[in-house]
């Protein structure tokens, strides 16, 4: 495709052009700079400014996201066609958080009526759980709910959780996603069987860890209420309801969804279950409300003034223009500490791909390697490396104006951080600078040539800001919307599906031959460091 080839060119001379600048000069050189890179979507305010592109290369990356066809893509995607060519599924992630009523089809069949019906079986159980109607087999109210799920099943619950508990819960939510018995037995420990919800959520209802964790979790409910009892202590989210059906959960207590939600863009569905209980089904419906409005952002802006495309665009311009395999996320808030996890899977496993979804051999880079923490706290751990080390890591930042709880002054505090760490990145301190002051504090001409290379900071420093008046559940459904467009848009440009994860597949099947082994099967054929682990184990 020479249209698609040129802008590719395009968007090299554009990074040629920004080696040879720095980020800073262009705020004189480009007087309507700010104003140009700051959007509102949704409630949320992006200032991408201090990312390393000129006025007139965005203009190039523009014409590189329409030569690779994202308007299309984009309608595609909306309108429920098959974007997962792969498994020859739609990913209409959206209509789960489209108004009722909204009519949407997937593949051409109709699944609003049936998202609509699964919402308003969601909201009688939270209401139900809630107003303490629906209680367990002694008669006592439910107290506790253990979410049991991993991946798609488990990272969007736990954010959202995280996020917007109350600080006293009336229904405590745990969560165990790993096959380590360590983590169930925490979420289990103190609780009482008589007044827990356990909420198995796994779309296929065949993940390895998902169905152990829900035999010992219903082991443990039996033990203190017996068979009957604790069948009413169970719920079921899945595709596979017959699956859940024969685990033994009750045919009214499994909640539905469908091949065309991937697991990583489930939240808004019945996965929300144990949130849209725990926290209320008001506030799960904002949730869907705010994804809404951002669904309704990336569908209607211009791509000039389109969050999810211009944050994906700055990505892939660190990324394949300047050639940076990692970026940094850190939300300056304690409560979406879980945000940099839930992004590793929904970026690295929606564009870590290696052929494009033709299956031919990529000649370009996709997704980078994602990681972070809140901060303040990731200053005191990676922030370094991200200051002085030789790899140029372009970092999200994300704040929030309002806090939830707490002192204001110290909420101040951090946000007094999050745009000093932003101004530090891109501002540096040059040697020049720190050769004055070491010289103002009396130091020899010779520790002065040792210490001021170590105490400068280049600066040119890529960061995107992210700014939330609040962390409510509307902004936090934008927020997370935000990025699983942005994510789509990318996989765009690469051409890739993103929808699909084949690369989790080996593992699984390895692990359980593994296991055989291990269990005193016969022994396979494996490598021989392979061999002497399984060996080791098994004494
Ligand atoms: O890790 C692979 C994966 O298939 C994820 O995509 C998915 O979210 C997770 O496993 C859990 O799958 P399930 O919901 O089917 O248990």
């Amino acid at each position: 495709m020479p249209e698609l080839d040129a802008a590719w060119a395009a968007l090299d001379a554009a990074a040629d052009r920004a080696r040879a600048r720095r980020i800073a000069s262009l705020f004189a050189a480009e007087p309507g700079r700010l104003a140009r890179l700051t959007l509102e979507a949704a409630g949320l305010t992006l200032d991408l400014s201090k990312q390393p592109w000129s006025l007139p290369d965005l203009a190039e990356l523009l014409g590189l996201a329409r030569a690779a066809g994202v308007e299309t893509a984009r309608g595609r995607l909306l309108a429920g066609e098959i974007v997962n060519s792969s498994e020859r599924r739609p990913a209409l992630h959206v209509a789960l958080r489209a108004p009722p009523g909204a009519g949407l089809k997937a593949a051409g069949v109709e699944v609003s009526s049936e998202v609509d019906a699964t919402r308003a079986a969601i909201k009688r159980f939270a209401d139900g759980v809630r107003s303490d109607t629906i209680r367990g087999a002694t008669g006592k109210p439910f107290r506790a709910i253990v979410h049991i799920g991993i991946g798609g099943s488990d990272l969007g619950p736990r954010l959202v959780w995280e996020a917007l508990k109350p600080l006293k819960p009336r229904i405590d939510l745990r969560f165990a996603a790993n096959v380590d018995p360590a983590e169930l037995a925490q979420a289990l420990s103190g609780l009482d069987p008589a007044e827990t919800l356990v909420v198995v959520v796994s779309k296929t209802f065949t993940t390895l860890e998902t169905l152990a964790n829900a035999e010992i979790a219903r082991a443990w409910l039996r033990a203190t209420l017996g068979e009957a009892g604790a069948d009413g202590h169970l719920a079921a989210v899945s595709a596979a309801p017959e699956r859940a059906q024969a685990f033994g959960v009750a045919p009214d207590r499994v909640f539905a969804f469908w091949d065309w939600v991937g697991g990583r863009y489930s939240l808004w569905s019945a996965v929300g279950l144990s949130c849209a209980t725990a926290l209320g089904f008001e506030a799960f419906e904002r949730m869907l409300a705010g994804a809404h409005a951002m669904d309704a952002h990336f569908a209607e802006a211009p791509l000039e003034r389109n969050a999810p495309v211009l944050l994906a665009l700055a990505h892939v311009f660190n990324r394949n223009g300047l050639g940076r395999p990692m970026r940094a996320v850190v939300p300056y808030a304690q409560r979406l500490r879980l945000f940099a996890p839930f992004l590793q899977q929904l970026e690295m496993e929606s564009n870590g791909k290696r052929v494009d979804a033709q299956g031919r051999p990529l000649t370009r880079a996709t997704a980078a390697s994602v990681f972070g923490d809140a901060g303040t706290n990731g200053q005191h751990a990676f922030f370094q490396l991200l200051h002085q080390g030789t790899d140029i890591i372009p970092v999200d930042i994300v704040a929030v104006r309002e806090g939830s709880e707490g002192d204001p002054a110290m909420q101040r505090k951090l946000l007094a951080n999050a745009v000093a760490q932003a101004e530090a990145l891109l501002v540096g301190r040059g040697e020049a600078e720190v050769r004055e002051e070491l010289a103002a504090k009396g130091l020899d001409p010779a520790e002065i040539e040792t210490l001021a290379p170590q105490r400068t900071f280049p600066g040119d420093r890529p960061s995107s800001f992210l700014l939330l008046d609040r962390l409510d559940p509307e902004r936090l459904g934008a927020l997370i919307a935000l990025y699983e467009h942005k994510t789509f848009v990318e996989g765009v440009l690469w051409g890739i599906n993103s929808f699909d994860q084949w690369g989790v597949e080996l593992g699984k099947s390895l692990a359980t031959r593994v296991l055989a082994e291990l269990e005193g099967g016969p022994p396979g054929a494996h490598d021989p460091s392979t061999e002497a682990l399984i060996a080791r184990l098994k004494l």
